[in-house]
């Protein structure tokens, strides 16, 4: 492509940076991932990865959707992402460099991470954890989170991890839903200044949950806890005893075994378990971390998600250690106790690549530049954006304030589902303010109608993945069906991946996303199914029946507002829909807790009986109903 043909608001990226990165010709190698794909993540795997057995075929597509890769190779992401590193100088480099809310600070080296994963795993070997088996995870953002799940991946067992930022209710259906033995959790989290009680959230849902035998609590915050005599074992108790041994064998995989589930909300019912396995994801993280922020020795990584959602586990913890780099972690709020937290810490721990959501961004520009302004940021040479397409207002700012004009910003598209980055720019590739730009090298993205005919330039359509990639989830757990009506049956005969996502793609082919085709609301770059918040609604005595869309907010996106018809008896007024909020907080979490609920008569819907949110959506935002001929009355 010809720069000075490309259209609209262009950033291109200065020479240094194209002869400095990875991958300075994306054209080059996006062509040749196209005309042999197998080929192409073939070499890459074998070259920068170690396997105990090599693979027979790179893909296995006989059975599509369930695809395979890397056919009866034998390996176990934990090899690595540590063992390996133990022979070599990154042993003594620092894997993981943390800050706590509080200001206290503790970093390992890859040597030192390795011992504590060595000494859990054996702890949790002990407890009866192997292959195959699912744990649940349900921390704040510490380092033994990690070492937590990095355990579970070395005995093989399958971990699941619950946002520290669910509730009760969240956690134990996903308890139940993957059956879990063991589950780790800590006293509290610091936020704000203030303490999650996360031990005793997960009290109500163990005490409720059938198949817990052991609870593991970190000692975070040292406030009181229930503690269950023979059921909850303290980590440090454990890690003191003999059984905690340093000793500790990586148990040997198939690269199709499963690494971990992750629960994602989808359109309807209950939230999906989505399969990550060892082999590709390990080969599809890693490589695209390397690739897209150009990860070089000296570089000190912050990816600011939460471990709990896909972009941590890809990106704080599995990516980021299989290619021996530097991370950082902080605990906390970005604005405790100022909004300046953030910067201070990017100055303060010379941190080179900062990745983080569009709706941090915007949070943080409200309070205006002269906070960052304050600080020296010029260690940053590269900044990511991920979770919500981002408005070129927030871009420009990100770009100026934080970046000084020298550093890309690479908008990364993907979800739990994709393992990796799946739309983005490399730093040698030209941006555009609010466009993800294109395909990951090998990734056949394209924008079409209902027909599956691409669409005109900037028409608006489905989007679409028409090739298959290592780091794809291989199923969703337990429920093969549903995998496959969800991801693959809207074009079937093409055999595409359908997303969920409506997009446009413009003259120079960059993609433009637009948000969710599906009842899925993204709030602050999470993301909510309508349907769990409204059983969460439903839970409440006072409510017989609710709908709930998202309403566009400047800061976090998107927000909650709730319609709920009440039951007989129970009498609307401002504290019952006060009471509704708090419920739903109670239940799900806080971020699934409505900002605005409505108490209506009734809701409309299609002779079928299927809310039509999409009504109540034009109604609040005062746009036009659209055709309202499947409405019932
Ligand atoms: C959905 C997936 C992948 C990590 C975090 C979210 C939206 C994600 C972008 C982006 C526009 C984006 C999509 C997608 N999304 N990144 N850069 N630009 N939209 O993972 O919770 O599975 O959500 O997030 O709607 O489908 P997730």
């Amino acid at each position: 492509m010809s720069d000075q043909k490309m259209t609209g608001d262009v950033y291109y990226p200065s020479p240094e940076i194209v002869q400095s990165a990875h991958i300075p010709d994306f054209d080059a190698v996006h062509a040749e991932a196209t005309a042999d794909l197998p080929g192409f993540w073939g070499k890459i795997a074998s070259a920068d990865f170690e396997w105990y057995k090599p693979w027979r075929k790179v893909l296995d597509d006989s059975n599509a959707p369930f695809y395979k890769w890397f056919v009866d190779a034998k390996v176990n992401i934990v090899h690595n992402a540590l063992d390996r590193h133990m022979r070599t100088a990154t042993r003594n480099k620092a894997a993981l460099i943390f800050e706590g809310e509080k200001g206290d600070t503790r970093t390992y080296t890859y040597q030192q991470l390795n011992h504590e994963v060595c000494k859990f795993a054996s702890v949790i070997r002990s407890m009866g954890v192997s292959k195959g088996d699912r744990v649940t995870i349900y921390m704040g953002r510490i380092p033994e989170l990690m070492i937590a799940m990095l355990a579970c991946a070395k005995v093989g067992a399958m971990h699941s991890v619950v946002y520290g930022g669910f509730s009760t209710e969240a956690l134990l259906s996903r308890i139940d839903d993957s059956d879990s033995k063991l589950l780790i959790t800590c006293d509290g989290a610091w936020l704000r200044g203030k303490i999650i009680k996360l031990k005793d959230i997960a009290n109500g849902a163990v005490d409720r949950a059938g198949t817990i035998q052991n609870v593991i609590c970190v000692k975070r915050t040292g406030h009181e806890v229930e503690m269950v005599p023979g059921r909850d074992h303290w980590y440090h108790d454990l890690m003191a005893l003999p059984i905690a041994s340093a000793d500790a064998e990586t148990e040997v995989m198939d690269a199709e075994d499963p690494l971990f589930i992750l629960y994602t909300s989808g359109t309807t019912g209950r939230p999906k378990a989505i399969l990550h396995t060892h082999g590709g994801y390990m080969v599809g993280s890693a490589t695209t971390l390397k690739w897209v922020f150009d990860i070089k020795p000296e570089d000190v990584w912050w990816c600011a998600a939460d471990p709990g959602w896909i972009t941590g586990h890809s990106y704080i913890v599995y990516s980021p250690l299989v290619n021996g780099a530097t991370s950082f972690m902080y605990e906390g709020a970005p604005t405790f106790p100022y909004p300046d937290r953030w910067w201070k810490m990017v100055e303060k721990y010379k941190i080179t690549i900062l990745y983080t959501a569009p709706t941090a961004i915007r949070g943080l520009m409200r309070f205006g530049e002269s906070w960052p302004n304050r600080y020296d940021l010029s260690s940053l040479r590269l900044l990511g954006s991920v979770g919500e397409p981002i408005n070129p207002e927030a871009w420009k700012w990100y770009h100026r304030v934080i970046g000084a004009e020298k550093c890309p910003i690479m908008d990364t598209w993907w979800q739990t589902e994709t393992g990796n980055f799946m739309i983005t720019p490399l730093p040698s590739v030209p941006l555009k303010p609010g466009s993800a730009t294109r395909g990951f090298p090998g990734v056949q993205i394209d924008v079409v109608d209902e027909e599956g005919d691409p669409v005109a330039a900037n028409e608006e359509g489905f989007l679409v993945i028409k090739s298959p990639w290592p780091a794809m989830m291989r199923t969703l757990y337990q429920d093969p069906d549903r995998y496959v009506d969800v991801y693959w049956s809207r074009f079937s005969e093409q055999g595409w991946y359908l997303p969920g996502d409506s997009a446009k793609k413009d003259e120079d082919g960059y993609i433009w996303v637009i948000g969710r085709i599906d009842d899925v609301i993204k709030v602050s770059g999470y993301r909510l199914g309508t349907a769990e918040i409204e059983s969460a609604l439903v839970s409440h005595p006072a409510v017989a029946e609710s709908a709930v869309i998202g309403v566009p907010d400047e800061v976090r996106g998107n927000i909650i507002k709730a319609y709920c018809i009440l039951n007989a008896g129970a009498t609307a007024s401002e504290s019952l829909a006060e009471e509704l909020k708090a419920h739903v907080g109670t239940e799900m979490g806080p971020i699934a807790k409505p900002s605005m609920i409505e108490l209506v008569d009734s809701l409309p819907k299609t002779r079928s009986g299927k809310i039509m949110r999409r009504v109540l959506r034009a109604q609040t935002m005062g746009q036009d109903v659209g055709d309202l001929s499947t409405l019932a009355d």
